[in-house]
């Protein structure tokens, strides 16, 4: 199994960092292939414009998806970008690594997201959902969140954590091809015991081990579309 971690913690102790470890260690133990991208390590650049190419559609005005075609078309990515790219296109398995942050991504990994997930290259032409690009592969959410399992329940202030991460199960996972990982989630790791934080690095461990019977999340069915939206039931 080919295994990309995409890494959004900019502190090596954190808990984050240990559980992408405890990843690493795990998956090489089991004789895997795994590739971390660590995207503050690599002072990653969120910021999707044209930086984004080498090459120019239009010089008048930017329209990202029609620069993002006409780069996908003629090799036009930036080395940085392209390396992304070919991670992606190599993985059976991505993981994304990271806090919850505003009840959505880190913006280091959102911009990761917004420059290599690219039209042409994750989507477009009528490739989406499970006609998608990366159909065939396996994508998951491993999360931390601040609050304990509670705040995120149907009495929390938030919302139960799969709602909480529909937009990427949905929006980015899915609508690319990805068949979904139910999310791992850690609460609260700064507030519980050094014992309990090795109970969920072990817990980590067996899901890393056990990914390729890892429960899903159901998968959209187009057939049930008429383009993006529901067929009447008459
Ligand atoms: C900018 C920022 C935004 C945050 N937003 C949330 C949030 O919306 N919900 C939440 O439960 N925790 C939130 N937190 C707390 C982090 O999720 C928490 O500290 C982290 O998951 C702990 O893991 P770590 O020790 O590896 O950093 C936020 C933290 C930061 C720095």
């Amino acid at each position: 199994m080919r295994v990309l971690i995409v890494h959004a913690h900019h502190e090596p102790t954190s808990f984050n960092s240990a559980m992408t470890r405890e990843a690493v260690t795990a998956l090489t133990d089991a004789e895997h292939e795994v590739v971390v991208s660590d995207l503050h390590a690599m002072q990653f650049d969120p910021v999707s414009d044209r930086r984004n190419f080498t090459t120019v559609a239009d010089s008048a005005v930017l329209k990202q998806q029609a620069e993002e075609s006409h780069a996908s078309a003629n090799k036009g990515y930036v080395a940085e970008l392209q390396a992304e790219m070919d991670k992606v296109a190599w993985c059976d398995v991505m993981i994304f690594q990271f806090p919850i942050w505003w009840l959505g991504l880190p913006a280091i990994l959102k911009g990761w997201v917004d420059r290599v997930f690219a039209v042409g290259r994750a989507y477009g032409g009528g490739r989406w959902f499970d006609g998608g690009v990366f159909a065939g592969k396996r994508a998951m959410c491993s999360v931390t969140v601040g609050g304990p399992q509670p705040v995120y329940s149907d009495i929390g202030v938030y919302a139960p954590i799969n709602d909480v991460l529909f937009p990427i199960h949905r929006g980015i996972f899915a609508f690319c091809g990805f068949t979904v990982i139910e999310p791992f989630v850690v609460y609260g790791p700064s507030r519980i015991s050094t014992e309990a934080r090795t109970d969920e690095l072990w817990r980590y461990r067996e899901r890393i081990l056990t990914l390729d019977r890892a429960p899903m999340l159901p998968m959209l069915n187009s057939a049930d579309y008429d383009g993006l939206v529901k067929k009447r039931v008459n």
